[in-house]
């Protein structure tokens, strides 16, 4: 009987582990990736190309810092579809035509991140919400076409496939502080060994915003980042928050952000950026350096919008008759928390990806937690069930057949 129980536990445990799915249940999804920096005229002006090759795909990611830092995602169903550059189109005043995937015809999915404004506000309250905090507590915001950028190609890691855009402001406040977006490629699936420790597939890029000596402007300050996205007309992003209960990886943070897009009846996956919605305020992202952040709601952006040439450059001049664009803020600290001034330093990171974007399953920790909170109950009820049945056997065992 106890082996019976024990055995309807391990049942339900496992029921359960199903239910919930643990990880491993994929199979390793391989591609394979490259980062390089394309050569261009001038080193501040900087383009670097990930490829992530499978047998009858291509996923291009271009990162660039002219005009605002963007990157582009473009999905092609050509294992062998190539990035061409004209760079002498791209500083023209026309460049649409100056980035193109060849062939055209693969492309089956683009889309792309514009980076627009660091906000910088005094937080009076410490209430970490600045949607309503008044025009006067903001500082004047920093314009990222307006930043000059580091040569990127001394900074590309071919082997650890990463690179560093790394800019700054004029402004006195960045004498000696800087602005990296610091860009990964991934060949495979697996978990950052930084914090966040996003998970991450060979779908997906990531890049992590490092905000570092700038000089606050105030006592409380508090930083926020303004991101640009675009979408086909036949559909539009929208913003979602999975929450869960486990926190493992990242102590006390129990949500992630994502931006999907939602077209109807579209007939191939898209692109999707995903983020945990915490920041660090150190290089090492430890639980108490850590800086939970809160997105705002997206905003449809009709009027006209100064795109860097990148994007003008691959999806035409007149982008807002063909594209729905959007646009969004990112801020960081919680209330009652630390101001930026305590480090002096920050860090987000975020994927950009193509396909489903991943998703944690519950640790093997808070399982085995809830298999014992689960598990022990029904044990002992079961238990008690057989002890019921076992005296029930003996009362009816007392009536002997008469024969
Ligand atoms: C890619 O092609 C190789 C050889 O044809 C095959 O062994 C492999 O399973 C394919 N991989 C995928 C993901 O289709
Ligand atoms: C690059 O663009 C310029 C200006 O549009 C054009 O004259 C030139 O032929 C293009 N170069 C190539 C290699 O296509
Ligand atoms: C700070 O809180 C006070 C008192 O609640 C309120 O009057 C004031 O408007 C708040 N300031 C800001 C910038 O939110
Ligand atoms: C980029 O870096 C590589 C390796 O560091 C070097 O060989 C190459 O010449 C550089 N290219 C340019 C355009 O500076
Ligand atoms: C890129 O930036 C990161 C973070 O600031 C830094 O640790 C790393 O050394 C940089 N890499 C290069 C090659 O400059
Ligand atoms: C590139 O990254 C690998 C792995 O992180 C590291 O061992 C190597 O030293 C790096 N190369 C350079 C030139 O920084
Ligand atoms: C930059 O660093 C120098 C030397 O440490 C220091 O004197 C100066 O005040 C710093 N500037 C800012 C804006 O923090
Ligand atoms: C990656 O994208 C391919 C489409 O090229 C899709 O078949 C595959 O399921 C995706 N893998 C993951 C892990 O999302
Ligand atoms: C910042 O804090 C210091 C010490 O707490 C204080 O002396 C200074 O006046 C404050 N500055 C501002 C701009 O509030
Ligand atoms: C999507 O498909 C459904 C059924 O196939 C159709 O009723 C609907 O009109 C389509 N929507 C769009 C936007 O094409
Ligand atoms: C932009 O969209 C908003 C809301 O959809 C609308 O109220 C506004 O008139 C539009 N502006 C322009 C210039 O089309
Ligand atoms: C982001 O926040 C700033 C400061 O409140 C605001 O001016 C800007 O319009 C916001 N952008 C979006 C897209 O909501």
């Amino acid at each position: 009987m106890l082996s019976m129980s024990a055995g309807l536990c391990v049942a339900v445990l496992c029921a359960l582990t199903a239910g919930l799915g643990v990880r491993g249940e994929h199979a390793e999804y391989r591609r394979r990736a490259s980062l390089e920096s394309v050569p261009g005229e001038d080193t501040s002006m900087n383009i670097l190309h990930i490829r992530a090759v499978d047998n009858s795909s291509t996923i291009h990611y271009v990162w660039s810092s002219i005009g605002a830092p963007a990157v582009l995602l473009v999905y092609t169903s050509s294992p062998s579809s190539q990035l061409n550059v004209n760079w002498t189109q791209l500083t023209s005043p026309t460049p649409y035509g100056a980035i193109t995937i060849e062939p055209a015809s693969s492309v089956l999915y683009s889309t792309a991140l514009l980076f627009t404004r660091i906000f910088e506000y005094q937080d009076v309250n410490n209430t970490a919400d600045f949607s309503g905090t008044p025009e006067k507590y903001f500082y004047p915001a920093y314009d990222l076409s307006e930043f000059s950028w580091d040569d990127a190609n001394a900074t590309v890691n071919a082997s650890s496939l990463t690179a560093n855009l790394t800019g700054r402001a004029e402004s006195h406040s960045f004498q000696n502080g800087s602005l990296t977006f610091r860009i990964s490629a991934y060949d495979g699936p697996g978990r950052d060994k930084v914090s966040p420790r996003l998970l991450h597939n060979a779908n997906c890029s990531k890049f992590e915003f490092l905000l570092s000596q700038v000089k606050p402007r105030g006592n409380n300050s508090r930083f926020a980042l303004e991101m640009v996205t675009l979408e086909k007309k036949a559909g539009r992003k929208s913003m979602q928050s999975v929450r869960s209960i486990d926190d493992e990886y990242t102590p006390t943070i129990f949500e992630v952000a994502q931006l999907v897009p939602h077209t109807p009846n579209s007939s191939h996956a898209q692109g999707y950026f995903q983020w945990k919605s915490v920041a660090y305020g150190s290089t090492s992202g430890k639980r108490e350096d850590s800086l939970p952040c809160q997105h705002y709601i997206l905003k449809s952006l009709n009027e006209s919008v100064e795109f860097p040439s990148v994007v003008h450059a691959f999806f035409g001049e007149d982008l807002l008759e063909t594209y729905n664009v959007e646009a969004f803020n990112v801020s960081f600290g919680i209330a009652d928390g630390d101001f930026y001034d305590k480090y002096n330093f920050m860090s987000w990171s975020a994927l950009i990806g193509y396909g489903t974007p991943p998703k944690d399953s519950f640790s093997i920790l808070v399982i085995s937690i809830m298999g014992v909170a689960l598990g022990l109950p029904v044990l002992l009820l079961l238990l008690g069930a057989g002890v019921v049945l076992k005296l029930k056997n003996r009362v009816y065992s007392s009536y002997e057949p008469i024969n």
